[in-house]
């Protein structure tokens, strides 16, 4: 009897050794994006990590997986879906094809400096398109940036639509960006970014089109003399959670995330703002040309037919909204 009783008690305690481990065992945070350690974004991960593993005492940890570890952001976006990947850092490039709403903000022109982006994502605007997100199987936690997208090429210097005409760039995986290029008279060849460096070292592509921030974070110097500074379409960044782990939290655990997210968001546009200063100063110094002081009209008026496409297929209404928000 006492050797049974023995035997319970110390199996009992082993179990409860066991439930106390597993409870406060943390859980593990997949975050994902495709630049490299040093970028904008991986300046975000960390502060999104720091805020969570703070604010959460250790009971959620963060994982970074920078460079595109784990896929393009088109992949990535998927992975949210189906739950194999708890958070990605996004620009809005792909985010067309999941939640259609996001377009607008990819027209070409359409935010005039950061100031008026950054408040128009901020506000009533930014938040409903966030909201958006969870009728496609995606939690939309906050707009992080990216920056205003400049076009690079091995080719020449571009100044006008003209010069444009007939390279070979590679967009973004997004349908109103391919349609600006194509109003342009480039040859837009959309691409997943973890093939562009080798695309463009190869010349399967002459050109391509990024912030400063990614064309240095990603050493494109090496393989593209030129930059033009078109700063033709502001280029935000959004950090999605998966629903998959997102809905089986409290609020308060939630809320930790947003907050996370807010906290990534900031620390990221901060980044932005300061290497769009540098950024340009280095690249010349690594030799490309930089072509400064553009005239956005000739490129305002060669893509207003995208706007058209757009407005034809999706309305004007968020679009109005944003331009009233000047
Ligand atoms: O060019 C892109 O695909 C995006 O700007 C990038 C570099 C992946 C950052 O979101």
């Amino acid at each position: 009897h006492f050797a049974r009783r023995t035997l319970a008690v110390a199996i009992g305690g082993l179990a409860a050794t066991t439930l106390s481990l597993q409870v406060q065992a943390a859980t593990e945070v997949t975050l994902g994006h495709t630049l490299s350690d040093s970028s904008h974004y991986s300046v975000g991960a960390d502060a999104f990590k720091e805020t969570l593993e703070r604010l959460s005492d250790g009971e959620f940890t963060v994982n970074e997986h920078p460079s595109g570890s784990l896929g393009g952001e088109r992949a990535m976006i998927e992975g949210l879906q189906i739950g194999t990947v708890d958070v990605v850092i996004t620009s809005t490039g792909p985010l067309g094809n999941f939640v259609p709403e996001t377009y607008v903000l990819d027209l070409p022109f359409l935010f005039e400096d950061y100031d008026q982006a950054r408040c128009v994502l901020d506000g009533e605007i930014g938040e409903e398109l966030l909201t958006k997100m969870s009728d496609h199987d995606l939690v939309g936690l906050a707009w992080s940036e990216n920056g205003f997208r400049h076009m690079t090429n091995s080719m020449r210097e571009i100044n006008t639509p003209e010069d444009a005409e007939g390279l070979k760039v590679r967009t973004m995986e997004n349908r109103v960006h391919q349609e600006a290029f194509r109003q342009m008279g480039a040859s837009p060849t959309p691409m997943a970014f973890p093939e562009l460096f080798t695309a463009l070292q190869q010349g399967t592509v002459d050109g391509q089109e990024n912030p400063i921030t990614v064309i240095v974070a990603t050493n494109f110097w090496e393989v593209q003399d030129h930059l033009s500074l078109t700063g033709h379409v502001y280029s935000p960044a959004a950090i999605l959670a998966s629903p998959i782990l997102l809905d089986g939290l409290s609020d308060e655990e939630r809320e930790w995330f947003n907050q996370a997210a807010q906290a990534s968001a900031e620390a990221t546009r901060e980044e932005v703002s300061r290497l769009e200063e540098e950024g340009v100063a280095l690249l010349r110094e690594k030799g490309m040309t930089v072509k400064t002081d553009i005239d956005p009209a000739p490129f305002q008026e060669a893509v207003e037919p995208a706007y058209e496409i757009y407005t034809d297929e999706y309305g004007s209404e968020m679009l109005d909204r944003i331009r009233a928000s000047d």
